[in-house]
């Protein structure tokens, strides 16, 4: 199934590390990132684990829970946590869904027949509070992914969220942020208290709302 934004996450009850649980009931109100790893004991999965588990703390602090997928089961996958922690410093400190079946897998068509018809590439789907899809990544297995790069495309979202901003080119919190083009002047004046720079009609630039 193709996923786009904007769908309702697709929710599933599954095996984890953590037990079973179902999607939705497991996000709760919270943000969530849902991520898959084409195989247990595989090297790049190694290093993102044991990435995504030490900066756990920064996405705890977005009030969003991190869940990843391998198409190994929960054995498999509570063999290969030694590995990460021992390798990595930083232990499994999230779920980790066993999806032997790719139940998951399918449904969030995290399998790209091309590069390989059983395992996953590296999918990454944001999810909101309202359980929507507000970002989805697809990196080839042989790229792993960029922890720096996830939160900073999950503060956009957040910002975009609570305040009619969307966010420049390589920005990053604390810069500054564009004001959406369905606001008026008038409105931006009141709407953005610290001011705003016109660089055109449709390029206006302010201090970010939230800090
Ligand atoms: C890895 O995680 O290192 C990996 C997994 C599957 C294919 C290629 C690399």
């Amino acid at each position: 199934m193709t996923i786009h934004l904007g769908d309702v996450a697709p929710d599933f009850t599954a095996q984890t590390t953590e037990g079973v649980l179902s999607f939705h009931e497991w996000l709760g109100e919270s943000w969530g990132i849902l991520f898959s790893h084409p195989k247990d004991f595989t090297p790049v999965c190694t290093t993102e684990l044991g990435a995504f588990a030490a900066r756990k703390a920064e996405f705890d602090q977005r009030n969003t829970k991190i869940i990843g997928l391998s198409v190994d089961d929960v054995e498999s996958h509570n063999r290969w946590k030694g590995d990460i922690a021992e390798t990595q410093g930083a232990a499994l400190n999230f779920p980790l869904i066993g999806d032997e079946d790719h139940r998951v897998a399918d449904l969030y068509d995290m399998i790209h027949p091309q590069p390989n018809d059983t395992l996953t590439v590296r999918s990454l789907f944001v999810v909101g509070p309202d359980k929507k899809i507000k970002l989805t990544l697809t990196y080839p297995a042989s790229t792993g992914r960029n922890i720096d790069e996830v939160i900073r495309v999950l503060d956009s979202l957040q910002l975009s969220a609570s305040y009619a901003v969307a966010t420049p080119v390589n920005w990053r919190d604390g810069e500054d942020v564009i004001i959406s083009n369905s606001v008026s002047d008038e409105e931006a004046r009141t709407r953005f208290p610290k001011g705003f720079r016109k660089l055109k009609d449709y390029l206006r630039l302010t201090p970010q709302p939230n800090k």
